[in-house]
């Protein structure tokens, strides 16, 4: 459980808030490349930690993230026109360019100098893995993109989506580190009757059924959290080992199917990326560092009817809150834990149904919680210290994000660092 005060702190993300100002020193993606995909496009709508923006990619492909609101008389840049290097306001007709500077302002006299004191707000912004990445920090402060490998892999080997989800962003994030679950919340009721120990064709969901409380081994690192869950698997453990990295972003271990190492060396991860206190964008992607996808694996994670989906054109998923998230309680007698179809489905319901901000107050933890206490504590202190005026070093330095998640059998003599040479860094 947390104090009031503290779960204010980890919630709440408007500018000046500890937690914000936080964020605002990370590189955040805050829309995919598909929506301003072309130059002079439809400028789109962005929100991001409670700032209303527009973005747009200007003629010569130049991206541009600016106020929503024009400086003039605030009418929407959401209608402006998007042509010859710069948004134009259509109501007065004053045009900014990606950097924010005014370039014309044609209700001005001509003689006039007005539109060199008049900015709009803008943020840098870089096209990087399918997202559009944003830096909303002080200037001076501006620090190199983070070196994800997901984010840096050819087109083929890598698919990025988002979802809306209709909750805080911590308890979403809470989720993707919570390691315990998948014995429960995302279980097929076949996969509840654990296999004979001999059989060799078992699978994750085997091992995650045969032993349902792993034993958890959180080590602190420079780039966030390496959460180890250890379960019983006959003669080996069953390692699956989480990586969160500062601030929002996990890595997911890989599924296994026969043999002892991932299956064709594809992870996959998130990042929770806040629209304001109350929603938050859960990103999404799928990568192999080693090979392209096949067919198959281009359907299955389909960015919009795939595993993360399915999403309608505004990236809501379509069972969502609204409709109960389509539960069928003949499918939870019969067939999967919940009576939902869809793991992001089934992550959504628990976390929504905790309220818009979850009352940490009280909570009641166990040991299965490790890594979500680790996690408030890092992110606390971490909001603290900037309070303090100690600057997060984890966002100046781009090369600790460059790492893997991983999933192995490994003899119950090994130590985690021996089990698995994919664990570690990728470089
Ligand atoms: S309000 Fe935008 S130009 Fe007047
Ligand atoms: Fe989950």
């Amino acid at each position: 459980m947390l104090r009031q005060s503290d779960n204010d702190m980890l919630t709440r993300v408007g500018e000046g808030t500890p937690m914000g100002e936080l964020l605002r020193r990370f590189w955040m993606p805050a829309l995919l490349e598909e929506e301003i995909s072309e130059p002079d496009c439809d400028p789109v709508r962005v929100r991001i930690l409670g700032e209303d923006l527009v973005a747009f990619k200007d003629t010569d492909g130049n991206i541009g993230i600016v106020d929503a609101y024009c400086p003039h008389r605030r009418a929407g840049m959401f209608f402006g026109r998007n042509e010859e290097c710069g948004l134009r306001c259509v109501y007065h007709g004053w045009k900014f360019d990606v950097d924010g500077n005014c370039v014309e302002m044609p209700s001005e006299p001509a003689e006039s100098d007005f539109k060199h004191k008049v900015k709009i707000k803008s943020y840098p912004a870089v096209a990087k893995g399918g997202a559009v990445w944003i830096y909303m920090g002080p200037p001076d402060l501006k620090p190199e993109i983070p070196n994800f490998e997901w984010a840096g892999l050819p087109e083929k080997q890598l698919v990025v989506t988002k979802r809306l989800q209709e909750c805080n962003w911590a308890q979403a994030l809470e989720g993707g580190i919570d390691s315990s679950h998948i014995s429960f919340l995302h279980r097929n009721l076949e996969d509840l009757k654990p296999k004979p120990e001999n059989d060799k064709n078992k699978s994750s969901a085997d091992f995650a059924a045969a032993d349902r409380h792993p034993v958890f081994f959180i080590d602190e690192t420079d780039y966030g959290h390496r959460i180890s869950a250890r379960r019983n698997a006959g003669d080996d453990y069953y390692w699956r080992v989480t990586q969160f990295l500062v601030p929002f972003h996990t890595l997911i271990p890989p599924q296994i199917k026969e043999g002892r190492d991932c299956v064709g060396h594809s992870y996959a991860g998130h990042a929770w990326v806040p629209i304001d206190d109350e929603n938050v964008w859960t990103w999404s992607f799928n990568c192999n560092p080693t090979r392209e996808f096949n067919e198959w694996e281009e359907n299955f994670f389909h960015p919009r009817t795939g595993m993360w989906g399915p999403i309608d054109d505004d990236y809501k998923p379509l069972a969502n809150k609204g409709n109960e998230y389509l539960i069928d309680r003949k499918v939870q007698t019969d067939d999967n834990y919940t009576g939902i179809l869809g793991i992001p489905n089934q992550d959504a319901a628990v976390q929504e149904s905790m309220g818009l901000i979850c009352d940490r107050t009280s909570e009641r933890l166990g040991t299965s919680d490790k890594a979500i206490i680790a996690f408030r504590k890092r992110l606390l202190k971490m909001a603290k210290d900037l309070e303090a005026g100690i600057e997060p070093p984890e966002a100046s330095a781009s090369e600790i994000f460059n790492i893997r998640s991983a999933t192995y059998l490994a003899d119950t003599d090994k130590s985690i660092d021996e089990g698995s040479d994919w664990l570690t860094k990728t470089q």
